[in-house]
């Protein structure tokens, strides 16, 4: 059976971060139109999605046509051999379309249920982040650890928010709220998989998102757990691909903080 390597999956990603670095310079303003489209009232998608999305599909259809594909633009595709690649083809997109130089190409590949591979590529800081299951985490080749930060009053936390946030309740502002006042900041960078990147390399103390879709959290998340984290659900579920839709990554010690923080409000 053929199967990937991280090297073939920040191949993918650095050909993708290349197409989206060119694409970075054509934008609004640069004097080059960009093609947005609409996906929903605050959701937009670039040609620059669809181009880095089609570029990586066709490389994964080429080299392990029998493998499942779930990608951001192009849905899920079958497989039948327990494979599936999970693909966000440009993560921060609106940070992107606004000439926010906060992004990256998220590739991971799992088999029979486990993540085994992740990368994430940020084309304009050529940050490329990686982890295999059970061997470490890497940050351009360098090993990387989790902050050792222990307590959330001292800590730097992110998260973001639903593209659906005007109408869905459940829009993460109470959580937002909570954090707010008991971290020492939140902030809002404007793509999941960098967010847990950070996480990996200590640059942010803990991530939680809600109602987030596997392509935004799946490389990340192996990236995060690798380098220390402890990786669940906002319900303390391990399998946050297929949980209640959430992740909550951090040190071990603050993960339970934040846990307990979001079941008792206080
Ligand atoms: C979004 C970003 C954002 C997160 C959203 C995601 P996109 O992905 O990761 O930070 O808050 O939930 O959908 O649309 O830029 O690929
Ligand atoms: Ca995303
Ligand atoms: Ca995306």
């Amino acid at each position: 059976m053929n199967t990937p390597t991280l090297s073939t999956l920040e191949t993918f990603a650095r050909e993708a971060g290349e197409i989206i670095r060119h694409g970075f310079n054509r934008r609004p303003g640069f004097g080059n139109h960009l093609q947005i489209d609409y996906k929903g009232e605050i959701d937009l998608v670039t040609e620059i999605d669809k181009r880095s999305e089609t570029y990586i599909l066709g490389e994964i259809q080429r080299l392990f046509p029998n493998d499942a594909i779930v990608a951001e633009e192009s849905g899920a595709i079958p497989g039948h051999n327990g494979s599936v690649w999970h693909i966000d083809p440009l993560d921060g997109t609106i940070n992107f379309a606004h000439g926010l130089p906060i992004f990256a190409v998220s590739i991971a590949y799992q088999h029979e249920g486990v993540i085994k591979l992740g990368v994430v590529y940020d084309p304009i800081q050529d940050e490329c982040f990686s982890a295999e299951h059970g061997e470490g985490a890497w940050l351009n080749g360098e090993p990387i650890r989790t902050s050792a930060t222990l307590r959330l009053e001292e800590s730097l936390i992110a998260t973001g928010f639903p593209y659906d946030i005007r109408t869905n309740p459940q829009n993460n502002l109470e959580y937002y709220s909570r954090f707010t006042l008991h971290s020492q900041s939140v902030r809002r960078l404007g793509a999941a998989a960098i967010d847990l990147c950070y996480v990996a390399a200590g640059r942010l103390d803990g991530f939680w998102e809600l109602r987030i879709s596997s392509w935004d959290v799946a490389a990340g998340g192996l990236i995060a757990r690798e380098a220390g984290a402890l990786v669940t659900t906002m319900h303390n579920e391990p399998d946050f691909l297929n949980g209640h839709d959430s992740i909550l990554a951090a040190n071990p010690t603050l993960h339970a903080q934040m846990l307990a923080l979001i079941k008792n409000g206080q």
